[in-house]
């Protein structure tokens, strides 16, 4: 195994879908699984910009952290922790932000995606990328797994540490490498757009195997008949179905398909039973967990004591180097 370290951040943003689990948290936990030192933290830092309700805030959390140990996170081997718990990642924010050009920030997709969909150009938003880069630059790990929409900030942190250096002198701060998972495309939704809480067409990952089975039962078709010749390839149920089966079963669904041998109703059913044959163990787990919040804010609490420890020894180590300590 490798001794590298690899960390990355998830928003506690609203309830977790089937886009989530394959797009984002699978990848994390294979790849952080495979890494000596792994980080994964809750981003409720960042999440403030979109989420300013208290009761939410603090439910996505704490709902992100259970889910995650529900996934199969093993807390003993990789740190899991609340970013707001390490004061450090809002101080280096600060630091960096000094030596950040405007036009760096102006050029975030990110950013102008959101702002052309209509939110508040906030300076939360607009300095996203800086606390990202601190979030990454105090813990010095080597690979930043995350989606291609984050690649640019991956990438602003590489230009602010480099610059940090080029500044301050020495090689205090490491340019981290963005790993961008190639293999795991876009998740489409029961409308078969991409999955997100955005455009009310997801499967949730967590919800009671009764409001997933209606999910699956709403997923949008053609209008053809069970002996009607259909397209795998263009069905929205065998896209999801995909994720699922075992290659023999989806070969024989596909077969179905194209001699008319099965309907979008039975599909349907068919999809639900491999979701619930896949997902089970994980329901259960999540169940269990529920039952016992204080486990998690327990788990978050210690694991928030070791990152505070990594975050400010390379603040300091930070604050000698620009002068705010000698
Ligand atoms: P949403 O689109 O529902 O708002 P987020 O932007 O909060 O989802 O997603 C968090 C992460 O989950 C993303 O960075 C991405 O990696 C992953 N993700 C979300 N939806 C999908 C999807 N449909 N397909 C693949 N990955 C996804
Ligand atoms: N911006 C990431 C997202 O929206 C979350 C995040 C915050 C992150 N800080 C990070 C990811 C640091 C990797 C490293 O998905």
């Amino acid at each position: 195994m490798p001794t590298k370290t690899v960390l990355t951040g998830l928003q506690p943003s609203g309830t977790l879908h089937l886009g989530n689990y394959f797009g984002s948290i699978l990848p994390n936990l294979q790849l952080a699984e495979k890494h000596e030192k792994s980080i994964i933290f809750l981003a409720d830092l960042h999440a403030l910009n979109s989420t300013q309700d208290k009761k939410k805030l603090q439910e996505y959390t704490l709902d992100l952290a259970t889910s995650l140990l529900a996934c199969g996170l093993n807390p003993e081997k990789i740190l899991m922790f609340k970013q707001s718990d390490v004061p450090a990642h809002c101080e280096l924010s600060w630091i960096l932000s000094t030596l950040t050009p405007m036009g760096l920030l102006e050029r975030s997709h990110a950013y102008k995606d959101k702002k052309a969909k209509g939110q508040e150009a906030t300076a939360g938003l607009f300095g996203y990328p800086v606390l990202m880069a601190s979030d990454i630059l105090l813990y010095s790990p080597d690979f930043v797994p995350v989606g291609k929409d984050q690649k640019q900030h991956v990438e602003i942190t590489r230009d602010l540490a480099n610059k940090f250096n080029h500044i301050y002198g020495g090689s205090a701060l490491r340019a981290p490498e963005p790993v961008i998972s190639e293999e795991v495309g876009v998740i489409p939704g029961i409308d078969g757009a991409k999955m997100s809480k955005s455009y009310n067409n997801t499967i949730p990952l967590f919800g009671t195997p009764k409001e997933i089975k209606k999910r699956v039962m709403q997923i949008v078709t053609d209008s053809k008949g069970v002996e009607d010749i259909k397209d795998p390839e263009t069905c929205n149920i065998f896209a999801l179905a995909k994720l699922f089966l075992s290659p023999e079963e989806l070969e024989d669904l596909a077969k179905k398909y194209t001699t008319g041998k099965i309907g979008y109703g039975d599909a349907k059913k068919l999809l639900f039973s491999a979701i619930e044959k896949y997902m089970t163990p994980m329901w259960n787990k999540y169940a269990e967990l529920k039952k016992n919040p204080e486990y998690i804010v327990e788990i978050l609490e210690k694991s928030a004591i070791t990152a505070n420890t990594i975050a400010n020894r390379q603040l300091e180590k930070i604050k000698k180097r620009v002068g705010l300590i000698s």
